[in-house]
Formats: structure tokens, sequence, C-alpha cells
């Protein structure tokens, strides 16, 4: 189930991505290469799956959504691009092939990141893109700001740049996850249901459970993957995390700890679905496909 729904979403979503990368003028050929180099190179889209299957969870859709996927996928390859860096995680390989300032250079990787940025509020504002009237367009570019900026994942990167060789405890690295993945995620799936024009309160309020469950999830697996996968299966090199001696939930749990924590967050998450109906399955498909991916 989860394989087609991801085939056809990420078809969706990248077929709404790239015109976005046509260089207006040639001298600007080389910033807009960089900009799809980042995008259009094969991430799993689990953002924007979510924002679809949130949309469809609520009765609209998938494709009324559009907007709200571009926008994370933006954002997030954004912050992919910066998290890269030699001044961050000085990281060489990215989703299979040399990052951004490897492929390119570092002056045109840091502005690659920060095109994508104002491309993924320009994405959020295009009526082509989704529908929805402009009271709600507001709540969604609020939604946007707040969860990438440096009350989310800005911010979560920033704790994470200052904890390195330091040990934090589980308050403090559930403090650092929520945000640097988790706010992004948890702003995927309300951007989704807002994107839908019939979300109410309640509704939103379940999907933030949701949302927050599978947010912290997907740090402690992505953390778990680098101790147990490989770098032909990730696409990014394995064991940087034990190598920069980041704080990670498998060094401050132990491997099967943080295993066992990745599935709790998974039933925390199919919990607050339950007032859901049978529309809300790709929802719970993908609270699943998180905790088990091996990439
Ligand atoms: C990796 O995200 C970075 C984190 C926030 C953990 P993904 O695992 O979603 O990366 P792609 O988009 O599939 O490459
Ligand atoms: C990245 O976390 C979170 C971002 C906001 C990009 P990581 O540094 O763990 O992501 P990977 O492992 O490089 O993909
Ligand atoms: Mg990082
Ligand atoms: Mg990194
Ligand atoms: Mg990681």
């Amino acid at each position: 189930m989860i394989d087609a729904y991801q085939a056809s979403s990420q078809a969706r979503v990248n077929a709404a991505l790239e015109p976005l990368f046509v260089a207006p003028s040639p001298e600007m050929k080389r910033l807009y290469e960089a900009m799809r180099y980042s995008v259009m190179n094969g991430g799993k889209r689990v953002r924007p799956l979510l924002a679809y299957a949130a949309c469809e969870a609520l009765g609209a859709p998938a494709e009324q959504a559009n907007g709200a996927a571009c926008a994370v996928e933006l954002i997030h390859a954004y912050s992919l691009v910066h998290d890269d860096l030699p001044a961050m995680d000085d990281d060489d390989l990215r989703r299979g092939q040399p990052t951004t300032h490897k492929a390119f250079d570092e002056a045109c990787a840091i502005l690659a990141g920060d095109g994508l940025q104002s491309l993924a509020f320009s994405a959020l504002l295009d009526p082509s893109l989704s529908s929805v009237n402009a009271e709600i367009r507001l709540r969604m570019v609020t939604t946007l700001a707040v969860a990438a900026g440096p009350a989310g994942m800005v911010g979560g990167q920033a704790i994470d740049l200052g904890s390195v060789g330091q040990k934090l405890d589980q308050q403090a690295l559930e403090h650092m996850h929520r945000h640097k993945t988790g706010a992004l995620i948890e702003a995927a799936v309300h951007l989704g249901a807002l994107a839908s024009g019939r979300a109410e309160a309640a509704q939103l309020a379940a999907l933030q459970v949701y949302s927050g469950a599978i947010g912290l999830a997907f740090q402690v697996q992505d953390d778990i993957l680098d101790v147990e996968s490989d770098t032909a299966t990730l696409g990014k090199r394995q064991g940087a995390d034990i190598a920069r001696d980041k704080p990670t939930y498998p060094a401050l749990l132990g491997l099967d700890a943080a295993k066992a924590y990745a599935l709790e967050l998974r039933d925390q998450a199919l919990a607050a679905l339950r007032p859901f109906d049978a529309a809300a399955e790709p929802l719970r498909d993908l609270a699943r496909y998180i905790v088990e991916r091996r990439h």
C-alpha cells in the first residue's frame, strides 16, 4: 500500500516542483541548476506525502495540498543543503550523490538554500497549487514560517550544533529533535489539513498529537539508521553521527531502547487517529513506514 501511495504522491509533487527551476535569465542558470539539483534528486518525499495524506484524511482530494506539499519539501531540501555544509555537518554525500556544495561550491549552495526557502513561501501562495481562501492561506504561511524558523527547525539546528560532544539528557535530546525535525513534519500535516479547506479544530488537535509523535519518531529512526544501515542504502554517510560525536537516541538509550521508543511513538500516533475513518489510512501507513523504513 505505502509503495503505491508513495510512488503516486512522489510523481504528483515532482510534477508540481519541476517548473520552479527554470532560470529567468542566463546569469542565474547556475543558481537554478543548484536548486534543481538539491530538490529533484530522489528524496523520499515523506513531508509531501504527509501533507497529501492529511488533506485526504479530511475528505478532500490530495491535489488540493499541492502548494503545501511543494512548500514543505522545498524547506526540507534547503535545510539539507545547509545541514551538509562544512560549517555544519560537513557531509559530502546526500541522496546518493555529492552534496550541493561539492557538486557546485559553498557560496552557490548557501544561495541555493536561501532561494529554496523563498520558493517555499511562493509555492504556498501560488493559487494554481491550491485554491484555499485568503484566511486559510494566511494561517498556512504563518504555520510554515514558525515551523521553519528560529522557533522551529532553525532553532533545532542551532541546538544540534551547540551540543556536539555533549551528553544531553533525554528531555534535552527530545527538545532538540522536536525542533530540528519534528517541527517541519508537524507543519506538513497541519498544512495538508488546512489545505483541505474543511479542517475543524478538534481534527487539527488530533492531527497535532499524531504529527508530534511521528515527527520525533522520524528523527529517532534517522539516528538508528545512522548506526545500523549502510552508506549505499542510506544515500548518505553511515556512521556520520558517531564520527562527529552527535547526541542521538541510540547513543543515549542504546539501540534496542531507541527502537522500542520509536515503536511507542508510532503507537501514540496511531491512537491519535482513532477518531478518523478509512480516509486516514494513508496517514496510518505513514506512521508505520516512518519507523520501519530502512533509509
Ligand atoms: C533527512 O530527512 C534529514 C532529517 C530531517 C532526519 P529524510 O530522511 O526525509 O531525507 P530525504 O528527503 O529522503 O533525502
Ligand atoms: C537534519 O538532521 C535535520 C535538518 C533540519 C536538516 P541530521 O543532520 O541528522 O540529518 P542527516 O542525517 O544529515 O540527513
Ligand atoms: Mg545535522
Ligand atoms: Mg546532517
Ligand atoms: Mg541524521
